[in-house]
């Protein structure tokens, strides 16, 4: 699969054959599986005529029969993963019996086994790996399943919907049958066999439905479940009260798996999860688990509606359900979470994981018109920047015309399998707002440049902002005009959310010249054009413009702000986001000059007013109205992948230098209030993940990770302290990964400990391997690469590969990018070792080479030395075949 073979939007044609019903029947047994699927299947009236082709992956055929009829050998033909039948008539039952092998299934996709049990994964196509199948989204069925496995070893069999019958079996066996009473996708389906312990609880709906809510997991883990069910019902209670929507099932169930690709999956009324999402223990977990959990609960529970009751009517309409749903998951952690501090974190990781992405050989937007393999395209940009295109929609019309847009799509498309058209068409009928522009945030891939300047006419009380927007095509646009697909790009229509500071840093109410109204002291301006002047009336004097409030568009804005100007905002500004922001400009702009004179001294470019600034911040913690969680954010330096992106050539020694001078400066000069701070902030009550107690913990734990950068006896001292008292995972990773950045001899001793300690929990082991995968000391490559020899990892198991692999490439940029190329090796080595074991987690890894092109010619060389020996590697998945060939192009 050397070529992977492209497929087009354009080329989408109905399916020419419909599913009405599926009753599957899977028989568990040593080493291999046995599906009988009998589907009802008739010619679809709104397609073209063709014969039956039905897709089958590493399915072994046993028997065949349409209509009762055992076809010949020469009525069909099994081969390139797609099983075709010439002849049949309109409407048919088809047969068929297939032989799996779910142990060998090292991919996790379709049926595989973990450990001891039997799960599945079926989006995006994974259900042809259990049963021959016309496996597109737009093909919708009801679907029983009756499963057969060993009691003793498998006493729990689910699969969606309602349980409707159950038996016993000769040879020790049992069996369950499963409804679904909705027609679904086949990527919804689900089931499980395994020894399972399960927690359940009762929510009852608004109309009155009582709904069963199960979390299962392996045995001696029902300790860890309380958060994540409790997150279930407060999901569904939140999904009550914003869309008015409701759990449509009297079954809902999360089974927690330790193998799984991805985060969790929706699977209709039985959601499969990373055990990573579920698990929690104050002394397993940190706070940010916690917060994971509540997000990725009702992540996948929000998907019941937008995801499951309408889905997409192609791949390429990944994000209708997923940009839609993120949105709605981050409205939901907004709620009862801090609503500032939650959508910092979503812009931080925007930029850092999206920005770069679209600035990159994947490129592509949110509605990518070509793929070549799916599972590449669940992505920062489907997902993170989608929901920003929704966010943007909510701002431009408003949160009551949205919810009348989400109830309109509902009447209209329940039950459908719809396009991203259908979702604007929904909310542009509902709102009266005319979004044709809008649709370009669909078509167009690229973070667009938002350039803004000003100027005060003092005689007329006058303040003018000018407005331009830069959007040059990406590699994903070349490639589609070479092939003769191109499209014409234009200006995005976004709304720019603004306030005026004054100089004392009051709000000034905003009329625009020639409006009679006054906008208050926040306005939105309607971006549409390539260049817009917007004026404003009756300003006294020059304000500092705060503008793209709540980070309002995901564009890169260009203001020249002065230092001064910065530290007003970071003081005043009533936005969160821009208070942050502020911060993280004033420090980023510091940066890129220490970055350029990496042998001047530190003290000779980091000016004393922001040291100042600084110290402002963390008393503010302390005032009246302080929030610990949000001066932690804006304590917190921009990472230096985030500086990388921000330079012409990536110098990634400068900048882990320059960055490293910085925090030790802040720390020397702050000592006094760091550690004030640190003792002041201790919780001593029991521990909660609640946000207040968060919130301290964070910033009480940045004041750590300073202070440790003092490099002297007592700072150490205060390291292990911290570690010592711990009383929860928190505080205990905090000073473990303070720890693992420094050469002393209680770096070893602890580490061992802590190991011989929690080995018995994987997800503790993964957090073990990522401090120590994401340090800074010089042996960091060297320790990864004995760590993948260590008895604690394994390269089949998704989360093992994510927190020392994809940690040490993604998350520690001066040891991936190394001058001597042992990184980028390292790295090589994984995908090759992982590609034949599982592709979509190998081509995870291989993502992490995206920006080689922005670093110097010796790095550029060592890793296309790597990129090339990957590429050439004989049998490649398509999975990493695109990326790799992509990132070369
Ligand atoms: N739909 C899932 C979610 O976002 C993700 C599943 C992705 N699976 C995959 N194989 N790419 O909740
Ligand atoms: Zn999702």
């Amino acid at each position: 699969m050397n070529a992977p073979q492209t497929i087009y939007l354009k080329d989408y044609a109905p399916p020419t054959w419909l599913v009405d019903t599926v009753d599957l029947d899977i028989a568990i047994n040593d080493g291999f599986a046995l599906v009988s699927a009998r589907l009802a299947m008739r010619r679809n009236p709104d397609a073209a005529a063709g014969a039956l082709l039905l897709d089958g992956e590493d399915l072994h055929l046993e028997s065949i029969r349409i209509d009762g009829r055992p076809l010949g050998a020469d009525e069909y033909a099994y081969s390139g993963d797609k099983l075709t039948i010439t002849s049949v008539p309109d409407d048919f039952v088809l047969e068929t019996v297939v032989r799996i092998e779910p142990d060998k299934n090292t991919q996790l996709s379709g049926l595989y086994r973990s450990k001891d049990g039997y799960f599945t994964q079926c989006e995006a196509q994974g259900f042809r790996r259990i049963t021959f199948y016309p496996d597109r989204p737009d093909v919708m069925a009801r679907f029983t399943c009756t499963l057969h496995a060993d009691k003793s070893r498998f006493p729990v069999l689910l699969s969606n919907g309602n349980p409707v019958a159950q038996g016993d079996e000769d040879g020790g066996r049992h069996w369950a049958k499963w409804q679904d009473p909705f027609a679904k996708p086949a990527y919804l389906f689900a089931c499980v066999a395994a020894k399972l312990e399960v927690v359940e609880d009762t929510y009852v709906t608004t109309s009155g439905r009582r709904v069963r809510c199960a979390v299962y997991v392996e045995p001696g883990k029902l300790d860890q479940c309380a958060h994540a069910l409790a997150a279930l019902k407060l999901s569904m209670k939140w999904d009550e009260d914003v869309f008015g929507l409701e759990m449509d099932l009297e079954h809902y169930m999360i089974v927690a798996v330790g193998d799984f690709n991805m985060g969790a999956m929706e699977n209709k009324g039985l959601n499969i999860f990373n055990t990573k999402f579920v698990l929690a223990r104050p002394d397993t977990a940190t706070d940010t688990d916690y917060q994971n959990i509540d997000r990725v609960v009702a992540h996948e529970y929000f998907h019941n509606w937008t995801g499951n009751r309408v889905t997409c009517r192609d791949w390429f309409q990944l994000s209708l359900k997923e940009g839609l749903t993120v949105f709605r998951d981050q409205n939901f952690g907004m709620d009862v979470h801090s609503a500032g501090v939650t959508r910092i974190q979503e812009v931080r990781t925007l930029r850092a994981a999206q920005y770069p992405e679209d600035a990159g050989p994947m490129a592509h937007p949110i509605r990518p018109a070509s793929y070549a393999e799916i599972n590449n395209f669940y992505t920062a940009t489907v997902y993170e920047k989608g929901a920003e295109v929704i966010r943007m929609i909510h701002t431009l019309i408003g949160k009551d015309a949205f919810r009348k847009g989400m109830d309109l799509y509902f009447a209209r498309h329940d039950g459908q399998a719809v396009t991203c058209e259908d979702f604007v068409a929904a909310m542009q009928d509902a709102s009266g707002l005319n979004l044709d522009q809008f649709q370009r945030w669909y078509n167009q891939a690229g973070t667009p440049k938002l350039i803004v300047r000003s100027s005060y006419d003092a005689a007329g009380k006058r303040y003018t902002l000018d407005v331009e927007q830069q959007y040059p095509a990406t590699p994903y646009e070349e490639r589609m005009t070479a092939e003769g697909n191109g499209i014409a790009r234009g200006p995005y229509y976004m709304p720019l959310v603004l306030g005026l500071l004054d100089a004392k840093g009051n709000e000034l109410p905003l009329r625009l010249a020639g409006e009679e109204r006054v906008q208050g002291t926040q306005c939105t301006l309607s971006i549409r054009k390539d260049k817009q002047r917007f004026v404003f009336a009756d300003v006294d004097a020059e304000p500092v413009p705060s503008l793209l409030r709540g980070f309002s568009a995901p564009v890169v804005l260009d203001y020249p702000y002065s230092n001064d100007e910065l530290t007003h905002l970071m003081a005043f500004d009533s936005d969160a986001v821009n208070r942050w922001e502020a911060a993280q400009r004033l420090a980023t702009g510091i940066l890129l000059k220490g970055i350029a004179a990496p042998s001047v001294p530190a003290d000779t470019w980091i000016p004393e007013s922001y040291v100042e600034a600084m110290r402002r911040l963390l008393a503010s913690a302390f005032t009246a109205d302080g929030d610990p969680a949000l001066v932690a954010e804006a304590l917190v330096l921009p990472a230096e992948t985030y500086l990388a992106e921000q330079m012409e050539v990536v110098e990634p020694d400068a900048i882990h230098l320059a960055r490293l001078a910085l925090r030790q400066h802040l720390a020397q000069a702050l000592r006094e209030p760091l550690l004030k701070a640190y003792h002041d902030l201790k919780v001593d009550r029991p521990y909660s993940p609640d946000s207040e107690q968060a919130g301290k913990r964070a910033l009480r734990n940045v004041c750590l990770s300073y202070l440790a950068e003092l490099g002297d006896e007592a700072s150490h001292a205060l390291v292990l302290a911290h570690y010592e008292q711990a009383a929860n995972m928190t505080d205990t990773m905090a000073a473990l990964a303070a720890l693992a950045n420094l050469d002393v001899p209680a770096r070893h001793s602890v580490l061992d400990a802590f190991y011989a300690r929690w080995k018995g929990e994987a997800l503790v082991v993964d957090k073990w391997l990522q401090v120590q995968s994401t340090s800074r000391l010089p042996n960091t490559g060297s320790d990864v690469r004995a760590l993948m020899a260590h008895e604690a990892f394994d390269i089949r198991n998704p989360n093992k590969v994510y927190a020392l692999v994809r940690a040490f490439c993604a998350a520690n940029p001066k040891h991936f990018h190394a001058a001597d190329g042992s990184g980028y090796k390292l790295a090589a080595d994984v995908i090759l070792q992982l590609d034949p074991l599982n592709p979509q987690v190998a081509s995870r890894i291989a993502r992490t080479f995206d920006r080689w092109k922005k670093f110097d010619p010796a790095r550029q060389a060592k890793a296309r030395e790597q990129l090339e020996r990957i590429k050439a590697q004989v049998g490649l998945s398509s999975d990493v075949a695109e990326v790799v060939g992509k990132a070369l192009d």
